[in-house]
């Protein structure tokens, strides 16, 4: 697809159809021209309604509001509409500015288009796809505020390469466990690092067994897919900070021995989420040159059953020295965490280490499905992440630790055991048995994000489609955004 940001007056751009937002419930606004149409339609402006007139070439849509968060999900819902349909190779779009210099909108709108035209048709023997070839938006002015070609050019520009790598991010969670495995994902990691000049570090069996990384072993133990530990680095000149990701990639999570349910089962090709959006955060990184040093790390793994598995009443020894006490194989994504964290801090001192996991069915439960929790140490850092997440457009939710959740994690038999006595609190209980695998010079630099909830939906969303949505990607890029303008945690 192909955007052309202009100042030519909206009315004299050549296209097939116009996009337009309205926020004005009542239609009163001088700005609806088909007002009696629309109203002849029953067109009400709600948020994400459509209303096509074909004779006039315009496709009404409604938004709450002119912020990002909501002219995002009208122009994704909007174009998603013309999947399918051959008659619209071009579309228009005014730039709805609504601050003064500011061009986050024209961010958003290009998001939108992008995140919109997602459709995932790997298998399907018909393709349901977008036709759309040529996007144009125009800067004339509404409202009095101006904005160069220059400025809103950029900004397009991050729109275009965060909704790719959101897209390219859902892609990889689509996929199924059968073409997904461990190995595919250390291939995608290297593929990438070769594109965007990135250094590229994959363990396999042996070099995992060399570090002794005793859970990730013992995970992966039942499956014919032997797991991967992937580091992925990106590192321009002078950087203003160092930051780590650290993403869960069950590439299928079946249960193991503690066998999930088959309703629960079917969607955990998805529990590769987090370690997905770790590439998309790379991809993206990489190619915005962003100038902050980024690592990605990422657990590949399967979790199955067999005469091979690890069973519940073992106790593991993990790369840290640390051992847990296991009481259910399904708590692996915790397993495996303590292991590629504890890897990631002795290959990189970060100023940030963030970790991203489909952690708990718990987290679902307390958040909703389409929130992601934050957790960890220092609150500051805990605001920085809601903050970006908030400008991204992703849903995120604080989530407090405590000294007596902490207390029913502890093991008789070894240092920790990898599920909680209660049956309450559990993705806190989660984040807590992770945060006994931060060493004391990251204690206060690390968050864990559970996006158990929002990476895999099985309907459409706003801006996201039925089935991955890519959380985490657009969420983490704005904070290396931050970190790169300089503003850290403090301020
Ligand atoms: N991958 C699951 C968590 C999950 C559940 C992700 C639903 C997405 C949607 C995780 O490995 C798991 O099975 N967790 C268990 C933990 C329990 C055994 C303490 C859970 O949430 O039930
Ligand atoms: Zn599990
Ligand atoms: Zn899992």
């Amino acid at each position: 697809m192909n955007f052309n940001i202009t100042h030519d007056i909206n009315k004299e751009i050549k296209a097939d159809l116009e996009i337009i937002i309205v926020i004005d419930k009542n239609l009163n606004h001088t700005f609806v021209q088909d007002k009696k149409l629309l109203k002849k339609a029953a067109f009400e402006g709600g948020q994400d309604t459509l209303c096509m007139l074909v004779e006039k070439e315009r496709l009404y849509v409604g938004a709450d509001s002119l912020s990002g968060s909501d002219l995002r999900p009208a122009i994704a819902t909007a174009i998603r509409s013309l999947m399918g349909n051959k008659s619209y190779k071009s579309i228009k779009i005014a730039s709805y500015l609504n601050h003064p210099e500011c061009p986050a909108n024209i961010r958003a709108i290009t998001e939108g288009v992008l995140l919109g035209a997602y459709s995932f048709d790997r298998y399907k023997s018909k393709k349901n796809r977008i036709h759309i070839k040529n996007v144009s938006i125009s800067l004339e002015d509404y409202s009095n505020y101006e904005l160069s070609i220059e400025v809103a050019s950029k900004s397009l520009h991050n729109g275009e390469i965060t909704a790719t790598a959101t897209n390219f991010t859902r892609d990889i969670v689509n996929t199924t466990p059968e073409d997904c495995y461990p190995e595919t994902l250390a291939k995608i990691a290297k593929n990438l690092a070769k594109e965007n000049n990135m250094e590229c570090t994959v363990l396999c069996l042996k070099e995992i067994k060399q570090k002794k990384m005793g859970s990730v072993l013992a995970v992966a133990r039942a499956s014919r897919h032997k797991p991967r530990v992937i580091h992925l680095a990106y590192k321009p000149n002078k950087p203003k900070a160092v930051i780590s990701f650290v993403g869960k990639g069950l590439t299928y999570d079946s249960g193991g021995l503690s066998l999930k349910p088959a309703d629960y089962m079917v969607t955990m090709k998805s529990d590769k989420s987090g370690g997905s959006a770790v590439l998309g955060i790379m991809k993206a990184v990489s190619e915005l040159n962003i100038p902050v040093e980024v690592h990605g790390f990422i657990g590949a793994v399967e979790n199955m059953i067999g005469g091979d598995a690890f069973k519940p009443d073992d106790v593991l020894k993990t790369m840290s020295g640390k051992t847990i006490e296991v009481r259910n194989t399904d708590a692996e994504g915790r397993l495996v965490l303590a292991d590629v964290l504890w890897y990631a801090q002795q290959e990189v001192k970060s100023d940030y280490l963030i970790d991203m996991a489909t952690l708990t069915g718990a987290c679902v439960v307390g958040v909703g499905e389409y929130t992601s929790a934050v957790m960890g140490n220092n609150q500051e850092v805990v605001n920085l992440i809601l903050e970006s997440a908030k400008t991204s457009g992703e849903l995120a939710s604080p989530l407090y630790f405590n000294r007596y959740l902490a207390k029913t994690i502890k093991s008789q038999i070894a240092d920790i055991c990898n599920i909680s006595s209660t049956r309450y609190g559990g993705a806190i209980t989660a984040g807590q048995f992770i945060s006994e695998f931060i060493d004391e010079k990251h204690k206060d630099k690390w968050a864990h994000i559970d996006i158990a909830g929002p990476a895999f939906v099985e309907s459409i969303w706003g801006e996201n489609p039925h089935g991955a949505s890519g959380a985490g990607v657009r969420m983490m890029l704005r904070v290396v955004e931050r970190l790169a303008r300089g503003e850290s945690h403090g301020g």
